[in-house]
């Protein structure tokens, strides 16, 4: 069976996705799956050849970026031709692909892995795209890529579903004034957040983005301060939310349901834990998730009383069917003090890196890396 495997991609989480690659690909079970990798630069070529996304690694600062190169040849989609509609060109002319007289089927496609993060990737889009070339494909559908990007959507669809998230809300920061880094509005931000009775410490992040790109922690009553942090998450995405931070545990909850219809299996729940000694802004924030991987560290299974261990797993399992998930996700929740379980948010494709939760969590509860892959893929083969 031949398997593309999409990387890279548009969003601020390039680079993640092309180390969430380089971990599915060297899971790959080669003697099942032919592993056909096709790169998508940052401004959205599609790109097969080139640098082999297997040697890309999680390196802080410099971190690995789909690029064109002599070897590499354009990818284009012939949606009409279905599963056959996958073409390659030449590497003159990369920009425009030229007739197709010059480009070759790269052949049939069985099914499609985007282990994409972000927008167009993990959002819906590129699911769309799949969907209308009738090409199978591995995770969330369209609805539910679309609805957990967006977490202020992902909210409403949870609070609809009985679903505990945390307080906050959502600015339409579109008719703010740029030139003055939003200072204007902070007056108007700072009433708002008082008449919703949210409470510091704040959390300020753009609705559609991943790995806490443009999240701020805003820790007192500031206007100067809360408008900043709304002008840093509005160059991610216009739509805002603003939250009351959680006094809280991370626990994350890997969900997986390879085949369509099957009744979804949590992972043991994990934690993240975090060397506060080494987290310069004291929350999981981008840089100790990737560029000071020794500033953070997951532990699977958390370390809970098995009643709230249970009881993360269900909300999780509640979470994935509110959204209408499918294949996989991982839920991530804050579990307060008092045993209360909030859902923060749900990655349709979670980070697949050599730290990341997902494929640690399924490890822990016996599902190998390996085989993980493996029943995501025939989980949608036909
Ligand atoms: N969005 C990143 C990849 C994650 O949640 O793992
Ligand atoms: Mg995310």
């Amino acid at each position: 069976k031949r398997i593309v495997v999409l990387y890279g991609g548009r969003a601020d989480e390039h680079s993640i996705s092309c180390v969430s690659t380089a971990g599915v690909l060297n899971a790959w079970n080669n003697d099942k799956f032919e592993a056909i990798p096709i790169g998508i630069t940052k401004d959205g070529h599609w790109v097969y050849g080139g640098t082999d996304p297997r040697t890309f690694k999680l390196d802080g600062a410099h971190m690995p970026t789909v690029e064109i190169t002599p070897e590499s040849r354009p990818v284009v989609l012939n949606i009409g031709q279905g599963r056959d509609g996958f073409l390659i060109g030449e590497h003159e002319g990369f920009t425009t692909p030229g007739a197709s007289e010059d480009l070759e089927s790269l052949g049939h496609i069985d099914a499609v892995f985007p282990v994409l993060h972000g927008p167009y990737g993990e959002d819906g889009t590129v699911q769309g795209l799949l969907e209308m070339m009738g090409v199978p494909y591995v995770g969330c559908g369209v609805f539910a890529s679309a609805a957990c990007m967006d977490k202020h959507f992902t909210k409403t669809l949870l609070k609809a579903a009985g679903i505990p998230v945390s307080p906050g809300i959502t600015l339409d920061t579109r008719s703010y004034d740029a030139p003055s880094g939003f200072k204007a509005n902070g007056a108007a931000l700072l009433d708002a957040v008082r008449k919703a009775g949210l409470e510091y410490p704040l959390f300020v992040k753009p609705s559609r983005a991943g790995s806490s790109f443009g999240v701020t922690k805003v820790e007192e009553e500031s206007a100067d301060a809360l408008a900043a942090a709304v002008f840093e998450a509005s160059h991610h995405d216009w739509r805002v939310l603003v939250e009351t931070g959680i006094t809280a545990r991370e626990i994350e909850c890997a969900v997986f349901a390879p085949k369509p219809g099957e009744t979804p299996r949590p992972a043991w729940p994990g934690e993240i834990v975090l060397d506060h000694a080494a987290v310069e802004d004291q929350f999981y924030d981008y840089d100790s998730k990737y560029t000071d991987a020794s500033a953070s560290h997951v532990e699977v299974p958390a370390k809970l009383p098995e009643e709230l261990l249970r009881k993360v797993q269900q909300t999780a399992v509640r979470a994935f069917e509110a959204v209408d998930g499918a294949g996989l996700s991982r839920v991530d929740t804050f579990v307060k003090p008092d045993g209360d379980v909030l859902v923060n948010e749900i990655n349709t494709m979670p980070g697949f890196t050599p730290i990341s939760m997902y494929p640690k969590a399924w490890e822990a509860s016996g599902i190998a890396y390996p085989d993980l892959i493996e029943a995501l893929i025939e989980g949608v083969l036909d």
